[in-house]
């Protein structure tokens, strides 16, 4: 699913005329090659020229600069470990290993090649109307915060019959269930913004236990379908300490893709949902003064700057072709070039949340997540280090 994406975001380049370095997909892996997908590609990416089922065989090709790894949890740290061993530079995807421990075999293999340059794959943060909350919290304008509340909720395994698949098998998800899935994207603004949890108690649930293998029989769906994340964060900005509620579901009903923020503070307040992705809730308060929602209709305010048309409307495909400038950007002018200059008030830098996620982030999903296990084992609040 996600290598389509990328290919999809690869051809639409011409989107982006400022961009001074572009991706050439040149070669692919799947462990079977006789599939539509593999198909898919042969057919509408002319610069292919090496297709190949073992990755040791693609990573060995001196052509390949760059690697995009998208694969099931569960293989995760070998392949991001040997693409880094190879000297690729690595987009990978979340969770970035299937548990703590393979994230921290990932992060040394990072130390040892710092040469390469890595990022983990997260879209949503790339929404023109989160890239307004980020230039916000940049300048400071929420005051000192009140509560944040984010989260990524499906509705689609709300149906009993929906056959198995690796992402509901532990063995391939990992034990976070969709904590590992659907967490990490949750986390991306609030962690970039500083807000980290100190501690967290979690309510996972598993409700849908056994779904139909696909093969006419049933089996045992072992995974956490939903998970409630009440923290408390603190500030780095105003020193205050507040609630923070991280929620993701596989499991709530009526919903489709619906990742969203809402962050109330004492001078400014706003609300976003993928579910009215092109509108920004806002509200400014002066002491005193009235509190009043108001309603802010986004178009194309991209960090990247793009072809299409300001009022145009903005969609996920369009947030994958930003994250993926982000990348290049990167890639191409130095570690930092999107992300540090602009805190520092540059005004030619794409700002402090136009950077894809950092595999030191990856690591504070995986301090929560794991802390989030043991929450729900013991029913307690757990400390998150
Ligand atoms: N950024 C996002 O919005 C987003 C969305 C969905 C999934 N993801 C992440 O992307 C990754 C892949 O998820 P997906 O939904 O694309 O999964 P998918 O099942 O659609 O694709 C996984 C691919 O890996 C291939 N594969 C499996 N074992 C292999 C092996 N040994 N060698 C070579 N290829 C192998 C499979 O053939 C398949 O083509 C996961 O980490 C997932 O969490 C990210």
């Amino acid at each position: 699913m996600m290598g389509r994406e990328f290919a999809s975001a690869a051809a639409r380049w011409l989107h982006l005329p400022e961009m001074t370095v572009r991706p050439e997909i040149v070669a692919l892996c799947n462990r079977t090659l006789d599939t539509p997908r593999v198909q898919w590609f042969r057919r509408h990416v002319p610069t292919l020229r090496q297709v190949t089922s073992d990755y040791r065989e693609l990573l060995d090709n001196p052509a390949v600069e760059a690697v995009y790894i998208a694969v099931p949890h569960h293989l995760h740290a070998a392949f991001y470990t040997a693409a880094l061993e190879a000297g690729k530079h690595l987009m990978g995807e979340k969770p970035f290993g299937i548990d703590r421990e393979a994230n921290a075999d990932i992060l040394a293999a990072i130390l040892r090649h710092p040469d390469c340059f890595v990022r983990c794959a997260s879209q949503f943060v790339f929404f023109p109307a989160v890239q307004r909350i980020g230039k916000m919290v940049e300048a400071g304008a929420f005051g000192q915060i009140i509560e944040v509340n984010a989260g990524f909720l499906h509705g689609s395994d709300l149906n009993p019959h929906k056959p198995i698949n690796w992402k509901r098998i532990i063995e391939y998800n990992g034990a976070y269930g969709v904590l590992g899935d659907l967490g990490p994207h949750v986390c991306t603004v609030p962690f970039r913004a500083g807000w980290v949890p100190r501690n967290v108690r979690a309510v996972l649930s598993n409700i849908v236990r056994e779904r139909p293998d696909g093969r006419g029989g049933v089996v045992p769906c072992a995974t956490w379908d939903n998970a409630t994340l009440l923290c408390e964060a603190e500030d780095p900005a105003s020193g205050s300490v507040f609630p923070l509620t991280l929620r993701t579901a596989r499991i709530a009903p009526g919903q489709k893709n619906n990742w969203y923020i809402e962050i109330y503070g004492t001078r400014a307040s706003v609300r976003f949902s993928l579910n009215e992705a092109n509108t920004l809730q806002r509200l400014e308060y002066v002491p005193g003064g009235e509190a009043t929602w108001q309603t802010v209709h986004l178009g194309h305010e991209v960090a990247y700057p793009s072809i299409t048309a300001e009022i145009f409307q903005f969609g996920v495909g369009d947030a994958i072709l930003q994250m993926w400038a982000a990348f290049l950007y990167e890639l191409d002018r130095g570690e930092g070039s999107a992300t540090h200059s602009a805190a520092l008030g540059s005004p030619e830098t794409p700002g402090r949340f136009a950077g894809c996620a950092t595999p030191e982030e990856s690591v504070l999903w995986h301090q929560l997540f794991t802390a989030a296990l043991e929450s729900q084992a013991t029913g307690t609040t757990v400390v998150v280090r």
